[in-house]
């Protein structure tokens, strides 16, 4: 969603702006805008579109030239995207840029209509926010903030300049996320911390309800209250490099690349004495025993290694495990008891619906484990317990490696779980864990033998309207992503289906030449996958089926066969997922679209 950023230093302050927020580009937006002080004076200027339409207004019009200010890119909720709607907003003395909804803006904007002030130029919750802070600003800011604080309702991030404090910067943090970068003899703020890497790895989290002030190259902190606060300084884990394409085209591509790496650096700190070992993330084997059902709940990609999740768990630890899309459980009175676990996955740990699912657990007697990527995230800190997923930063919009990396976890979880349990020995467990070691490796085979099979596959794609992904059982589960992962991002309309159900009505949809996905690599259900296969082929279905190298199915049963290296089933989606990576991303470069930032999607949704 929205990306803000500030800069305080003495670098050129939009040259630093619009950098950073090219580094917030994938988070999804749809205007971008900055303001810096110019000799005393906040100059904004701001358009509708990309960066590069910002950057071309202001080589037409003029940049604002100075050393501090702040800058953002929209993601529209409240109006649509345009110049006016652009941040940043003003009020007659104070120029903020907002990440997230204030709920209860409508109010706000009564009170001050009621109050004499009238002019608003757009139609966002923005400006009622510069305007409130405007009305109650007595020539002190953070106190100023502060009752602002106390009237505005929802979830947000501010970065906020006033135009009697020249060379300041003022943030402050109310759930979505903001960072605080320090620099040597600069501060920045940011949404993320990729937007700043390049100038410093040093960042403070600010927490909810603190506000930051940047002033002369230096950050300091209050509360609510406003009483100073000591923030620990924080060190990124990764570098400039991780946060670039690395001589790919795409982010997307050069993600599906790092897959081996990236689980690699996720299960092997986990493994110990050749079985999973969990501790270090708060999971012991006993509490592991005493759990009754599992929920797993998360949205998009993240709830799809959930599915997987499910049909893991439940075959070797035999524990019920029910899968949730986030948006709907928080609001359906779920049945939570006190033996239960509540998962909850997500590559950012901000998602606005997963984060209130741990709320709604608290005072359940429910435990609560996150699986997250990004390190001191909401959701992650929140959570009873978290196991970090070590896949560096994720840019592209589309989730690759997170979701790799999430099921690799998940498959420790359920191994350490049945072990626990005792629904398998010693010796199975450890059997599974080698399995699972060698997936990096298989990983990396199986990318070098279908990358340009895929490529291929999807030229016959691009002039698709419409197209099935089906399967059974764990198959279906990753067919669930695979269709997720080529709709979002190559735009053509995609379902995923059970394979048995299609004859209960969708199979009807079936025209000559409509491309059908299979996903077979489960062999106990091969040949009921491939009667499926043979049923839409006969009604003249274009079927490209991806199966292991030993599956018996020629060129009389499906149009292209895309065959993959062969592990245990269990662990097979680790595997089929790439292919259907590729010929998502390949059939989007086809296209010509925008790979890494396809249209409306945004990164991390931080709103509901
Ligand atoms: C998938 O490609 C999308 N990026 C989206 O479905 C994503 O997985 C979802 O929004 C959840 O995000 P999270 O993992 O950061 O919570």
């Amino acid at each position: 969603m929205c990306g803000i950023v500030g800069y305080v230093g003495p670098r050129d302050c939009s040259d630093v702006l619009v950098s950073a927020l090219t580094k917030l580009e994938y988070r999804g937006y749809d205007s971008a805008g900055i303001a810096v002080f110019e000799n005393g004076k906040i100059e904004v200027a701001k358009s509708k579109g990309r960066l590069t339409d910002l950057v071309a207004k202001m080589e037409r019009e003029g940049k604002p030239v100075g050393h501090a200010g702040i800058g953002h890119t929209r993601w529209a909720t409240h109006g649509e995207p345009s110049d006016i709607n652009s941040h940043p907003h003003s009020g007659r003395r104070v120029t903020i840029v907002h990440n997230g909804i204030i709920e209860n803006y409508k109010d706000i904007k009564k009170f001050l209509i009621e109050n004499d002030r009238t002019e608003f130029l757009s139609d966002t919750d923005t400006e009622v926010v510069a305007q409130l802070l405007d009305f109650y600003y007595d020539g002190n800011p953070v106190r100023c903030i502060r009752k602002v604080l106390h009237e505005i309702r929802g979830s947000f991030a501010l970065g906020i300049v006033f135009a009697d404090r020249p060379e300041t910067v003022y943030a402050v943090r109310c759930e979505s996320p903001l960072i605080v970068g320090q620099g040597h003899g600069e501060a920045f703020i940011a949404s993320d911390v990729p937007a700043i890497i390049k100038y410093t790895k040093n960042y403070f989290l600010l927490e909810y309800g603190e506000i930051a002030v940047l002033k002369n190259g230096l950050a300091s902190f209050c509360d609510l209250h406003g009483r100073m606060v000591e923030k620990e300084l924080k060190t990124a884990d990764f570098d400039e490099d991780s946060a670039e394409k690395g001589g790919y085209p795409h982010f997307m591509l050069k993600e599906i690349h790092e897959q081996p790496t990236a689980v690699k650096t996720t299960i092997t700190p986990r493994i110990e004495g050749g079985l999973p070992n969990l501790t270090e993330c708060g999971i012991t084997p006993e509490a592991l025993r005493e759990f009754n059902n599992i929920f797993i709940v998360a949205c998009g990609t993240a709830m799809h290694a959930g599915m997987v999740g499910k049909y893991v768990i439940e075959k070797l630890a035999r524990v019920s495990v029910t899968v949730d899309i986030a948006s709907e459980f928080r609001y359906r009175d779920p049945l939570i008891q006190k033996n239960d676990l509540v998962i909850i996955i997500s590559q950012s740990g901000e998602t606005a619906d997963s984060k209130a699912v741990l709320n709604l657990v608290k005072g359940t007697g429910a435990k609560t484990l996150a699986i997250v990527n990004v390190k001191g995230s909401s959701i992650a800190r929140e959570a009873d317990m978290v196991i970090y997923t070590h896949a560096g930063p994720e840019i592209a919009v589309a989730s690759t490696k997170a979701y790799m990396v999430q099921l690799s976890v998940i498959y420790l979880l359920a191994f350490e779980m049945a072990y626990a349990k005792g629904t398998i020995d010693e010796e199975e467990c450890q059997k599974l864990t080698l399995e699972l070691v060698r997936v990096p490796e298989v990983i990396q085979q199986t990318i070098d033998r279908i990358e340009n099979v895929c490529r291929y596959v999807s030229t016959k794609l691009i002039t698709a309207d419409s197209l099935l992904y089906i399967g059974r059982g764990l198959d279906y589960a990753l067919s669930m992503e695979g269709s997720l992962k080529l709709k979002e991002i190559s735009y053509i309309h995609s379902e995923s289906y059970a394979a048995g159900e299609l004859k209960h009505g969708t199979i009807s949809l079936i025209t000559e030449g409509m491309p059908v996905i299979a996903v077979a690599t489960q062999n106990s259900l091969f040949e009921k996958t491939l009667s499926n296969i043979k049923e839409v082929k006969a009604r003249g279905a274009m079927a490209i089926v991806i199966c292991d190298l030993k599956s018996e199915i020629d060129l009389d049963s499906a149009n292209y066969i895309i065959r993959i290296p062969k592990i245990s089933e269990m662990l097979m989606p680790m595997v089929a997922t790439v292919p259907m990576q590729l010929l998502a991303y390949y059939t989007s470069v086809n296209k010509g679209n925008d790979v890494d930032k396809p249209r409306n999607l945004a990164k991390s949704v931080t709103v509901e």
